[in-house]
């Protein structure tokens, strides 16, 4: 699927151009609204409690192109989504997840701190959501969702990629619609040296104005089909260096509907949302 959206930004470049050239600036920009990835970050999580399935359901029926998922690791093993490394922010418990076994994680609630620190979108139902499995989460969207799943911290859970992975495959996930993302370089050139047919994104973090140089995208095809950086620190010049390279531009993590407008302009071939239904009507043209 990655393949064929390249072939199809390609396309929709080239639409771009000729649309320019004949005076059909409006039609091109029409075709690059359609062909950005909405990926529902965290799922839908501005309305719902993160990493929960109903925040990822609400992703889905919000128009999210993939289910954004990301991974911490218990004690005894099992891969759960949820993004701090601690499961004080958001669930009633307190402590490192690694310390946790699966059965004590799942005894934590994980949506009522939602409802006290949103209550714009308090909903009775999330009291008391569990944190989802990896393997809950293949099971409930099934072999041919996209998933877009991060290794977080994975040098304090040796062997994370390679139960990914076992997963992956024991639940026939479709790896054309599978995207693996990192921070750590490391953990994707594990990802690609256990499976090289495994699509992967570099995230890129940063604190002040961003820039990407020729070696560092050369270095970053070598393993990667694409780059996440922080949206808030993105020019056009970053963002067409990235897109005239061949590799993808996924910036995180952008909830304003002017921003993804902006961004799209610049070529952007999708982004990150806690809010999929606003990226949604943007690429409606609303
Ligand atoms: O994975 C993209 C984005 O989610 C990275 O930041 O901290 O929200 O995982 P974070
Ligand atoms: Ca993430």
């Amino acid at each position: 699927m990655l393949k064929k959206k390249k072939w199809l930004s390609s396309l929709a470049a080239l639409v771009m151009v000729v649309g320019v050239t004949a005076g059909g600036e409006v039609a091109s920009a029409k075709e690059k609204h359609k062909e950005i990835l909405n990926v529902s970050h965290r799922g839908a999580s501005g309305h719902a409690p993160e990493h929960t399935l109903v925040s990822y359901k609400m992703g889905e029926q919000m128009h999210g192109d993939y289910i954004e998922v990301d991974l911490q690791m218990t004690k005894d093993g099992h891969l759960i989504a949820m993004h701090d490394e601690k499961v004080d922010r958001t669930t009633d418990g307190t402590g490192y997840v690694k310390d946790f076994t699966l059965k004590e994680v799942k005894e934590l609630d994980a949506g009522s701190w939602f409802n006290e620190k949103y209550p714009q979108y308090a909903d009775s139902k999330y009291i008391g959501l569990e944190v989802p499995t990896l393997e809950e989460v293949f099971q409930k969207f099934g072999k041919n969702a996209s998933y877009y799943i991060e290794t977080k911290s994975p040098e304090i859970y040796p062997g994370m990629e390679k139960e990914l992975l076992r997963l992956v495959n024991e639940y026939r996930i479709d790896k054309d619609k599978l995207l693996v993302q990192s921070f750590s370089q490391q953990s994707l050139q594990i990802m690609h040296d256990l499976d090289p047919t495994v699509n992967l994104v570099q995230l890129i973090s940063y604190r002040s104005y961003a820039e990407i140089t020729d070696e560092q995208i050369d270095a970053i095809k070598e393993y990667a089909v694409g780059v996440g950086p922080n949206h808030t620190y993105l020019n056009e010049e970053y963002v067409q260096k990235v897109v005239n390279s061949g590799l993808e531009i996924h910036p995180y993590t952008v909830n304003d509907k002017e921003r993804m407008k902006q961004l799209i302009d610049w070529g952007v071939t999708g982004m990150f949302t806690n809010f999929p239904d606003l990226l949604h009507e943007v690429k409606k043209g609303k």
